[in-house]
């Protein structure tokens, strides 16, 4: 059998054979297709990449019909049973487990690096008290490419792996500065005595009494991180890599990953999954919002995922994760509400046929509202586990050969030429 398609231009009648490998044809290799020699050449239409892969990656594999995600080839359900958020991260950015030694390495410079320049504070002061702390995060995160301008040097090994170190580190004091400044509280200064979970949550919540971890919390802190770390090709990556492909610094490329991540559609979901949630109230209020949101007045927000088509392994590890934490905090009031939304929807044609399941946002707001997260805080967790994602994904895309600065085609529908018409002869 021939690992070939071959293609009738049923407008010349010409035929040609194009190669196909990893069960993908090249796109440019339309391009010889054509009708006049003078012709651009054929090209494939794909709004939003549904069918167009747009690299070749060793980091994260998800089959979306069989609901498989797996980090550098290990499963995600052994990653959150048996690793940690940092060493989970030092996979996806190696490739390998770390040997002890090799991950109290990382451990200590994630530990280094995670102080922020004190005119971080100022700057965050500029920001108006009720911002949204995603808003305050990704600014940072792209002021920091001020603070480090060797980042620019992104081919220099070197100083790409401080700044792969700065950026895993200092994300979570980004954001526990931006959730204190949107409480009105003084920000906390990271303490490398804890654990990198352990010190980003007493960032977060110290009071002025010594801040009691609880191993619970904090388990299901790191949990959460390990689900989020890596998803292959999402909106946010690609921002990533797309940005990143100009050669633009870390700092900055990262910026606008965070800033794909924002959107309701993506990692904005569970906190819209929470606001759904209250607006819904109670459980009698369900079958009413199902019935609206088949007659199409919005959607179910934690349901339906562009390649999970049976279930998101993520979400399965979640709600096992969401009970454990509410034995701790009690239970959030929304699970009612939740699981009966989940019920309905499951057993409905609507979101059968559509095969919508909930995805790892369904759960991840209840979860962290019951740890005392506001739901503007949520995409700001996501972008810390993500940060290491989208950090291995640019670092993939900048050694791969293959790349260069991104820049899609388009089919141009608009005006043929026309000549400009000065004002007093316009309609
Ligand atoms: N509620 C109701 N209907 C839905 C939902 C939903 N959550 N998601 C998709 N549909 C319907 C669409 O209306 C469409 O119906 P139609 O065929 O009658 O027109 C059909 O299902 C297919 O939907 P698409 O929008 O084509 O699916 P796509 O793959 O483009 O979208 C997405 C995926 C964006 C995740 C979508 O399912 C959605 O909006 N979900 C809610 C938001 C959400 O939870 N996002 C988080 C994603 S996970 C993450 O980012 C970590």
């Amino acid at each position: 059998m021939a690992d070939t398609l071959t293609i009738t231009d049923n407008r010349t009648g010409k035929q040609y054979e194009v190669p196909i490998n990893d069960s993908t044809i090249r796109a440019l290799d339309l391009r010889q297709i054509k009708v006049t020699e003078d012709e651009f050449g054929l090209m494939t239409y794909d709004p939003a990449y549904q069918n167009t892969a747009s690299c070749k990656s060793r980091i994260t594999f998800i089959d979306g019909d069989k609901g498989i995600l797996r980090y550098r080839g290990y499963p995600i359900e052994q990653l959150a049973e048996h690793s940690t958020f940092v060493e989970t991260s030092y996979l996806l950015l190696n490739g390998e487990l770390p040997t002890e030694s090799q991950l109290a390495g990382w451990n200590q410079k994630l530990q280094w690096h995670a102080m922020l320049h004190e005119n971080i504070k100022k700057f965050m002061e500029g920001f108006r008290y009720d911002a949204h702390p995603m808003g305050i995060f990704l600014s940072t995160v792209g002021a920091l490419s001020t603070f480090y301008p060797e980042a620019k040097n992104v081919f220099d090994n070197e100083a790409r792996y401080t700044q792969v170190a700065r950026l895993v580190a200092k994300v979570p004091s980004i954001a526990g500065y931006a959730f204190r400044h949107s409480i009105g509280r003084p920000y906390v200064y990271p303490d490398p005595e804890l654990s990198f979970i352990g010190n980003f949550l007493r960032m977060l919540f110290k009071k002025v009494e010594r801040y009691k971890l609880d191993p619970i919390l904090e388990r299901a802190m790191d949990v959460l991180f390990i689900l989020h770390a890596d998803h292959e090709q999402n909106c946010s990556t690609s921002a990533m890599r797309s940005i990143g492909s100009s050669h633009a610094d870390p700092y900055a490329s990262l910026a606008g990953a965070a800033a794909a991540l924002s959107g309701p559609l993506h990692g904005g979901a569970n906190e819209a999954v929470l606001r759904m949630l209250a607006e819904i109230g109670s459980v009698e209020n369900v079958p009413a919002f199902v019935k609206k949101v088949q007659a199409g007045e919005g959607r179910l927000m934690g349901f339906g995922h562009r390649v999970y088509k049976s279930y998101d392994p993520r979400a399965t590890v979640i709600k096992q994760t969401a009970y454990q934490v509410f034995e701790v905090t009690g239970k959030n009031p929304l699970l009612d509400v939740a699981l009966e939304l989940e019920r309905i929807a499951l057993e409905d044609e609507y979101f059968i046929s559509r095969k919508l399941y909930p995805n790892v946002d369904f759960y991840s707001g209840l979860i962290y509202e019951a740890m005392g997260f506001r739901p503007a805080m949520f995409p700001v967790l996501f972008a810390i586990g993500r940060t290491v994602g989208w950090i291995a994904q640019w670092e993939e895309m900048l050694q791969d050969s293959d790349q260069k600065i991104a820049r899609p085609r388009q089919i141009y529908l608009g005006s043929e030429q026309r000549d400009f018409v000065p004002m007093a002869d316009r309609s």
